[in-house]
């Protein structure tokens, strides 16, 4: 008798906890990479219906970010996520990505390691690319 009270306590517990991790499971991702201590996560993007320039800007960002920023700049092992609070145009205006374009950037937030100097980009190019990244950023939030 004892035991089975025991082990109908014990299925409570579970069911309990399992009812937890449900309700807990999307809590923890929707605070995603800005609490992963180790910042190595690629983060979910939303990609909205980009325009021309954006468009254009997606394939200069692929030829020449994407290896660390990540496919929909969702970010790799070799480099952030621009899908993070951190890079909203108050904290990273477009001069920042103008200055990491062309002389790299030194690890300041993260345990990546330091960004090289990126090939030759045309003026251009970059604000195609800046163009791209902002409508990412402002299709997730990040404004
Ligand atoms: C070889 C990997 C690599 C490539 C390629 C790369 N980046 Fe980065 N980038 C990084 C890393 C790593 C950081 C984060 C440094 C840190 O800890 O703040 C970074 C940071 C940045 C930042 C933030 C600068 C700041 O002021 O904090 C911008 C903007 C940026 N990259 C833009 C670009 C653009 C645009 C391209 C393509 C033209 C590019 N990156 C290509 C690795 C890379």
């Amino acid at each position: 008798m004892n035991n089975i009270k025991a082990l109908s306590k014990t299925a409570t517990l579970a069911l309990a906890l399992t009812g937890f991790a449900i309700i807990a499971a999307p809590l923890a991702t929707s605070l995603s990479y800005a609490d992963d201590v180790e910042g190595h996560k690629s983060v979910k993007v939303n990609v909205p219906k980009l325009g021309q320039i954006e468009r254009l800007g997606k394939s200069d960002f692929e030829d020449n970010c994407a290896a660390c920023h990540g496919e929909n700049a969702a970010g790799t092992s070799n480099g952030p996520s621009f899908i993070d609070p951190i890079y909203r145009p108050a904290h990273h205006p477009d001069a920042a990505f103008v200055r990491a374009a062309t002389k790299g950037v030194q690890a300041h937030h993260w345990n990546f390691g330091n960004m090289p100097v990126p090939g030759e980009i045309k003026k251009y190019e970059l604000a195609r690319i800046i163009a791209y990244v902002r409508a990412l950023q402002r299709a997730n939030g990040v404004q």
